[in-house]
């Protein structure tokens, strides 16, 4: 079932969805050759506390961290550690707040000094491919239109779609229904309606689709070892254009 959520409670994903969006603009500004993932990781913790929120990641199935820092051939889920960024990576960072019980998700790739044209391709096509799912967040939408949307941006710019992971209803949990595949048929499934809240998140890989899991449980590589991009918001249905609450 999809939940619907009223006025008072897209009020309280919205706050949640501010803080998440100042922390990845304080961190964007961190990225540089020589940082850490962890001092990435805690300059992400002091932040979110700081606002008065707690890091929904921390402790989630076991997740050790504040946030997912994934590089170049990492999909999602990286785990921050002593690894320094280098010049010309590219890195995702993925960051979940709960703020007074309620969630926002987001997600955004950077890149670490000059990247190459390929990566510069892949993580606008990754950002443009978020936008046009967010863009069929609108009742009248079923929900697939939303998946089929992404994958037909993905595969226009020449990049593949990853299927094992998925986008997700958000709210009072991280991840509530519906899981919102990045890839499919268009008009099939549930249809969309006002209050629905999305947390919509393509990931794009400059090969194959195809996925892994390191021996470390989490961190999901691309099996070709091509480069992989992440974006990802938390998304309000309204009656008039979808509310990104975790832009600022
Ligand atoms: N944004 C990711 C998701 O929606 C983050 C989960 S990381 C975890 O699944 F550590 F919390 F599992
Ligand atoms: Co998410």
């Amino acid at each position: 079932m999809i939940v619907k959520r009223n006025a008072a409670e897209v009020d309280k994903i919205k706050k949640a969805g501010r803080i998440v969006a100042e922390v990845l603009q304080i961190l964007e500004k961190e990225v540089r050759p020589g940082v850490t993932t962890q001092d990435l990781d805690r300059i992400a913790e002091e932040n979110i506390r700081k606002a008065g929120a707690e890091p929904a990641f921390k402790g989630y199935q076991g997740y050790p961290s504040s946030i997912c820092v994934s590089i170049n051939e990492e999909v999602v889920h990286g785990i921050p550690s002593e690894r320094t960024l280098k010049e010309a990576d590219i890195v995702g960072i993925d960051i979940g707040v709960r703020m007074k019980g309620y969630y926002a998700d987001s997600t955004k790739t950077f890149p670490v000094g000059a990247i190459s044209d390929e990566a510069k391709r892949l993580v606008k096509a990754t950002q443009k491919a978020l936008y046009a799912g967010i863009e069929k967040c609108r009742p009248g939408n079923r929900l697939s239109d939303i998946s089929h949307a992404i994958q037909r941006s993905a595969e226009s710019n020449g990049f593949s779609v990853v299927r094992k992971y998925v986008g997700h209803g958000i709210g009072r949990m991280m991840h509530e229904d519906p899981q919102i595949p990045n890839y499919g048929s268009p008009d099939q499934g549930p249809e969309l309606e006002a209050g629905m809240v999305f947390a919509v998140e393509p990931m794009l890989n400059a090969g194959g689709f195809d996925v892994e899991v390191l021996k470390d449980n989490w961190t999901v590589v691309t099996s070709d070892r091509s480069l992989s991009a992440h974006f990802e918001h938390t998304v309000v249905l309204t009656e008039s254009d979808p509310l990104i609450v975790t832009r600022l």
